[in-house]
């Protein structure tokens, strides 16, 4: 028995091993990038981060304010750690830009906008912040699970004229280098990013379909479930990680 359980421990240790350690896109980063993430006052994602900060407390369509609802500011610490999560409403899982803009509509009577809309995007980026420094924590919630399930399948499915896959990259590849980009793990810890190539500001999926570009695939339709099954997928994969807040990248 004991020879068994030395046999299993040395197993389970090998295993460990095979699997790289996961890291975060910040380490990937030149180190100048990296010290200009982690100032505020030059990390250009902190005016987004006011932005958001200042709309709380402006009145909808129907005259009413997030903060009418939610009580004090700190209790929005932490919120972002936990989504994607699951809408009873909608029955389908919503991101955290989602569930914003839902609020918008639901409760302020504000049309639909996306997650790279002007308030989803700026409100997003202060939630984002309010959370910086916490360890993603998706919800355990047995219906994400197909969508989760979802997610990993197109993770690992050949896409494009490249017939790559994204596992290929992030999994296989990571570290090593793509044209001038390092290749990172495909962590979500940071988003939305301040990315220098688009000068601005911008969400997950439109960091998705930067990759699906790149392997010169046909991105998915605008709001199609393929992009919130890999976020689903994504969040769980990183379960644990430390969140950025609002990180940069190249
Ligand atoms: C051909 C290789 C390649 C494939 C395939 C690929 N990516 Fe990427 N991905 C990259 C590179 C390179 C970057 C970083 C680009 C940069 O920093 O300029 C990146 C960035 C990312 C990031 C951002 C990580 C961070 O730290 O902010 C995520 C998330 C991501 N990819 C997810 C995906 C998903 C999901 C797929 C499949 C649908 C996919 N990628 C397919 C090369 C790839
Ligand atoms: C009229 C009240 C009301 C207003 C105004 C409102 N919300 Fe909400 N919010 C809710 C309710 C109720 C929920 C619970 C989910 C639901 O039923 O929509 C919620 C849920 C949320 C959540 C999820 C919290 C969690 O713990 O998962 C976030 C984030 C959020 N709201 C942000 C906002 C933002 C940002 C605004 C302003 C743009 C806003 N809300 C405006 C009532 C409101």
């Amino acid at each position: 028995m004991r020879v068994l359980l030395a046999a299993c421990a040395l197993l389970a240790c090998g295993l460990a091993q095979a699997q790289p350690a996961r890291r975060p896109g910040v380490d990937f980063m030149s180190p100048a990038l990296q010290a200009l993430q982690r100032d505020d006052t030059q990390n250009p994602g902190q005016l987004w981060v006011a932005e958001g900060r200042s709309r709380w407390t402006e009145a909808g369509a129907n005259g009413r304010r997030c903060a009418d609802c939610h009580a004090a500011p700190e209790a929005m610490d932490g919120v972002a750690a936990r989504y994607p999560a699951w809408d009873e409403r909608l029955a389908r899982p919503l991101t955290l830009a989602g569930r914003i803009a839902q609020c918008r509509q639901r409760h302020q009577g504000e049309a639909a906008e996306g997650a790279d809309g002007p308030a989803v995007l700026a409100l997003s980026a202060w939630l984002a912040h309010r959370s910086r420094g916490r360890p993603l924590a998706p919800p355990d919630d047995a219906r994400l699970m197909p969508w989760s399930a979802r997610g990993e399948a197109l993770w690992r499915q050949r896409f494009g004229q490249l017939n790559l896959a994204c596992a290929h990259c992030h999994d296989e590849r990571a570290g090593l280098r793509l044209g001038g980009a390092a290749i990172p793990q495909g962590h979500p810890t940071g988003y939305p990013i301040y990315r220098l190539e688009w000068q601005g500001l911008g969400s997950l999926q439109r960091r998705l379909r930067g990759c699906l570009a790149g392997v010169r695939a046909e991105p998915f339709a605008a709001g199609a479930d393929e992009w919130l099954a890999l976020e689903v997928y994504l969040a769980r994969r990183a379960a644990g990680m430390v969140l950025e807040g609002v990180a940069l990248r190249p």
